[in-house]
């Protein structure tokens, strides 16, 4: 069976399933950051604007430009700036629509393994950055296992489905960040590991939202009854539950940060 494929056209889904995982492990990633107020900043990959609106609330930015290149996501996008300083645009993360030296901090909160050319996004970031700015990113450790659906995955994988994820997974590993930020020139280089965990009120919430509502939903559509039914079960059976019937999932990023040289 075909790899599936990683889908954007669904900002509303998107926010019950990824875009609360992003809040999360987002407010780790901007505690760690530690941005003043009254910078510029541009968001690449901001999707449906959820990082972008917590960047914009946590850090009070003068300025945050966000860049996607799905429409249905900046849709929902554009609903969250009710007035405040954000602007989001259709673009792409190797040919990103601004000048030299326009920002003071650029981030791809969970983007960077959807880059075709992850070095070519990296040095896009460090080019719209001016001297001394910030060039900062985090992603799910797809390939060590720290995607929050790494359950699911492991469901598929015992099923003989190669599972669904990010196509550049490799560019999540920590070597690999720390190559492509010195590569591309940038300096103080500083990386971490965020570990999160998110709370379910039962195992069919979790189902509902991260399989049936999510890119897992054409891989089901796709298996007979039985088949689904192994596929939940065998997800159930990899997730320990409460006292109370709740489940709290985790996810682990790895996180970088480097400046443009001054
Ligand atoms: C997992 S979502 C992350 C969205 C948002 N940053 C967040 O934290 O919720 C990944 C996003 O990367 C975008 N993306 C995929 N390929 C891209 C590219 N070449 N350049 C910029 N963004 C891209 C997708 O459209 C999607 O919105």
């Amino acid at each position: 069976m075909s790899e599936p494929i990683v889908r954007f056209d669904d900002g509303a889904a998107y926010e019950r399933m990824m875009g609360t995982w992003s809040r999360i492990a987002g407010d780790v990633f901007l505690d760690w950051l530690a941005l003043p107020p009254g910078l510029r900043c541009i968001d690449i990959g901001c999707g449906n604007g959820a990082f972008t609106d917590l960047l914009m609330a946590r850090c009070a930015p003068v300025q945050a430009h966000g860049v996607d290149p799905s429409p249905a996501q900046l849709e929902f996008a554009r609903g969250r700036v009710a007035g405040r300083p954000m602007q989001f645009h259709q673009g792409d993360a190797l040919g990103l629509p601004f000048p030299d030296d326009q920002f003071d901090v650029a981030t791809m909160a969970l983007v960077i393994f959807f880059v075709p050319q992850p070095d070519k996004g990296v040095s896009e970031m460090a080019r719209v950055v001016k001297p001394g700015g910030l060039v900062a990113s985090y992603a799910w450790d797809v390939p060590g296992g720290g995607f929050p659906m790494e359950p699911i995955r492991a469901q598929m994988r015992d099923m003989g489905i190669k599972p669904m994820g990010p196509p550049v997974e490799d560019a999540s590993r920590m070597e690999v960040l720390l190559k492509l930020w010195r590569d591309a020139g940038l300096q103080n280089v500083e990386a971490r590991e965020i570990t999160v965990q998110r709370a379910f009120a039962n195992f069919e919430e979790f189902w509902d939202i991260n399989a049936v509502g999510a890119s897992v939903a054409p891989v089901l559509a796709r298996l007979s009854p039985a088949e689904r039914d192994r596929m939940k079960e065998g997800t159930r059976a990899r997730i320990s539950v409460g006292p109370d019937g709740s489940i709290r999932p985790s996810g682990r990023a790895n996180a970088i940060k480097g400046r443009v040289p001054a």
